[in-house]
């Protein structure tokens, strides 16, 4: 668990810490911070009343402290930084959920399937004759910048500019960066806070139908301060251009060593949905969150004391053998693998959850269906954080038979 925030063998392949982790007990500790991969202790973690998020808390390990230092200055509000959701707890949590889950309900995101299939479409005919490109930079990650930026009603020419703040926010989430990336993190979230500024006054003069608007209109939304507004579209800007696109650069990465996989599901494409579960649970695009207890508590039969951290595995608990069988088989057909913790669990569970499942089973099967034989060719990158984990680079042709 030491290795978390310094080795660069735990962001190229982080599953053999947890299995380290996994052989030391459920709850391990290193002397400043308690970490689990345990999925019954996880979920339990997840679920309970007894643990925040702990933010601005001094108990939090000091790569995090640095980070929270960094972020609290006002101008460099990050996605990450409170009165972002992911990081208060009730009653602000509530608030904030509530008006942010109204316009994310099962039936507005169903309708924007079409959207979606048409986006995935556009992106792949751009690409027709380009028999090798970047499945990240040129598709994985446009798809969910495209959706994302219709929600948050951003115009066209500006959506460039915003993806490039967007990038430098998401590295913001990570505990392991330098003070180089730091700064320049830091310097994109000034220009991208004052753009959202402008932008929700613009919304607010000139309302459109996306979701954003609707927010500001909802009549719960004239409780809350600049600064909460501030908060929960920059979260959603943040997690909606930073999540998905690693869900589907994992997938492809997996369905490229799992070619019978691959097959399976060309043979039936009803089994995406699923498959995106199974990449999910096996390949998860957020690794890990942490909780802090508010009073000295038990969990699973482990005692942890008020204040303490818990660093939580996602991408740990993934693996439990108590609940996967077999879980370092990939098995796009696995009956359980909805049950994996890669959207956490309780009152933080994903709000954008069916969106990317959506997207990600929409731009996986459009991909295959109009490149069969798609491989990946080359050397993939894999991103450089430890709370995200996906690609930085994934070369592909739509030609190669290698
Ligand atoms: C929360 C994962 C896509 C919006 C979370 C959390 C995880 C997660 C693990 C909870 C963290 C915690 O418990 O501390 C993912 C993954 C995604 C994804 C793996 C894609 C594959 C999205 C998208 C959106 C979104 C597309 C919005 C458009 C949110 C929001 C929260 C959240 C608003 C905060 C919920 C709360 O605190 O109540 N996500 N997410 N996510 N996600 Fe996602």
């Amino acid at each position: 668990m030491a290795r978390l925030a310094t080795d660069r063998a735990f962001y190229d392949d982080p599953y053999p810490s947890y299995e380290q982790i996994r052989s030391d007990g459920r709850v391990v500790r290193n002397g400043f911070v308690a970490g689990t991969v345990d999925h019954a202790v996880a979920n339990a973690i997840l679920r309970s009343d007894d643990f925040g998020t702990g933010a601005g808390q001094g108990e939090l390990p000091p790569a995090l402290r640095r980070l929270h230092q960094l972020v609290r200055d006002p101008d460099t509000l990050s996605p990450v930084d409170p009165p972002s959701m992911l990081v208060v707890d009730p009653p602000d949590h509530t608030r904030y959920r509530r008006l942010v889950a109204r316009a994310f309900t099962a039936r507005k995101v169903g309708r924007m399937a079409d959207r979606v299939e048409s986006v995935a479409t556009r992106l792949l005919d751009d690409l027709e004759h380009e028999p090798t490109f970047d499945l990240v930079g040129r598709y994985a990650a446009l798809l969910p910048v495209a959706v994302i930026a219709d929600i948050l009603g951003v115009p066209d020419d500006e959506r460039e500019q915003v993806l490039g703040w967007g990038n430098h926010a998401a590295t913001t989430l990570d505990p392991g960066l330098s003070w180089p990336q730091y700064r320049e993190a830091a310097a994109a979230l000034r220009e991208m806070n004052a753009w959202f500024e402008q932008h929700l006054d613009r919304l607010r003069g000139a309302p459109g139908d996306d979701l954003l608007s609707q927010v500001l209109q909802d009549p719960d939304a004239a409780d809350l301060t600049r600064a909460e507004l501030h908060g929960i579209g920059l979260l959603v800007l943040g997690a909606g251009f930073e999540t998905t696109v690693n869900l589907i650069g994992n997938a492809v990465a997996l369905l490229d060593q799992h070619p019978d996989q691959r097959r399976l599901l060309q043979s039936d494409p009803d089994g995406w949905p699923n498959a995106v579960e199974e990449v999910l649970r096996y390949d998860a695009p957020v690794q890990l969150t942490m909780r802090a207890a508010t009073r000295d508590t038990e969990v699973a039969g482990e005692r942890v004391a008020e204040g303490e951290a818990v660093l939580v595995y996602l991408g740990g608990a993934n693996r439990d053998p108590e609940v996967f069988e077999d879980p370092a088989r990939f098995d796009v057909r696995r009956p359980n693998a909805a049950e994996h913790l890669g959207f956490s669990a309780g009152i933080h569970f994903c709000l954008g959850a069916s969106l990317a499942r959506l997207e990600a089973a929409v731009a996986l099967r459009t991909l295959y269906d109009r490149y069969p034989d798609l491989r990946v060719v080359g050397r993939p990158e894999r991103r450089t954080t430890r709370v995200l984990r996906g690609y930085e680079y994934l070369p592909v042709s739509t030609l190669a038979r290698v």
